[in-house]
């Protein structure tokens, strides 16, 4: 359906939404056509010329209040792809700086013409604030430890680019699950398209067993990754942020590495077609090695390319309203 993207009209009834915050509100009806969508718009992304005229005219603002590579770089990359104008602000040397709140800087932003706000943000929360006084689009690029939907659909999209389905798919995802937004939005995307997930994680950060239990009885908990490969389609490794030790959650890096590293010892007891993803940024030797980050079962390369197609998608389904 690449024709469709050179239209201005909504590509079909269930894209009515407004903003991207968390995947929780997605039906899997609409996660399904946001992949159908994010295949067109690699189709475009394979061409010689990868920019097509559709988002002419509107003004996308990506908007980091903290580091980024992938998401900010492949957001101004999609919009570029699809014409619109796109500008990025950093808090570093705004008038953030000089005491403006978050809400003056969104207004002025919103005077200034934006249509669609990429926002990152360190604080959990922030892109639905923002939302209520944004007469725009939000899209929440990343907010503290909440939440990270634009990564989980692209993950979503990569492992439907290599099974050809999610339903019933067995996902390990392995790491820092209590302070990650990536397994959270994973973990909403997952169950909602009936993949099997597994969370593994030292018990400190795994988070309470009794919240898991109650709230996500069919997702399953270990803390031994050995026992959690057999069988397993993908494995999804987690960055482990470093100042988790220092808070005393772990011993040390190099006994987490012994018992939650992605090794070539652990690869070897994976099947040939099992996946090993990784949002990034690695931290190589710690959640996982070099030489399992570029074997040919990795697809953390493709993740990244993937990224540009689904914020395409979104950016168009957005911008469709
Ligand atoms: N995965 C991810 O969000 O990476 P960046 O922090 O580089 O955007």
């Amino acid at each position: 359906m690449p024709h469709q993207t050179h239209t201005s009209h909504p590509p079909s009834p269930t894209a009515r939404r407004r903003h991207v915050c968390d995947l929780d509100d997605f039906t899997r009806e609409e996660i399904e056509e946001v992949l159908e969508t994010a295949d067109s718009m690699k189709e475009i992304l394979s061409r010689e010329i990868k920019q097509v005229p559709t988002l002419r005219g509107t003004t996308v603002i990506n908007m980091f209040f903290e580091e980024s590579t992938r998401t900010r770089i492949s957001f101004e990359l999609a919009a570029r792809a699809l014409s619109a104008t796109v500008v990025n602000f950093t808090g570093r040397g705004s008038s953030v700086e000089k005491g403006e709140s978050l809400i003056d800087t969104v207004r002025t932003i919103q005077a200034l013409g934006a249509n669609i706000l990429v926002l990152r943000h360190s604080q959990a929360g922030v892109p639905y604030l923002v939302s209520h006084h944004f007469k725009g689009s939000v899209i929440n690029a990343g907010d503290g430890c909440h939440a990270h939907p634009t990564q989980a659909l692209l993950d979503l999209f990569t492992i439907q680019q290599k099974f050809d389905r999610i339903e019933r798919l067995n996902v390990v995802i392995v790491g820092d699950i209590l302070h990650s937004r990536v397994a959270r939005s994973n973990l909403w995307g997952l169950t909602k398209m009936e993949a099997n997930v597994t969370l593994c994680a030292p018990p400190t950060l795994l988070g309470p067993l009794p919240f898991w239990h109650a709230s996500w009885p069919n997702v399953r908990l270990s803390s031994n990754l050995d026992e959690c490969l057999d069988g397993a389609d993908v494995v999804m490794a987690l960055r482990l942020q470093k100042e988790r030790q220092q808070a005393g959650l772990l011993p040390s890096l190099r006994e987490y590495s012994r018992f939650f590293a992605l090794t070539s010892e652990r690869l070897a007891a994976t099947s040939a077609h099992t996946l090993v993803m990784h949002p990034g940024p690695m931290n190589e030797g710690v959640e996982i090695t070099p030489e399992v980050a570029t074997s040919p079962q990795s697809v953390i390369e493709e993740q990244v390319t993937n990224g540009v197609a689904v914020r395409m998608a979104l950016l168009y389904r957005l911008a469709g309203e």
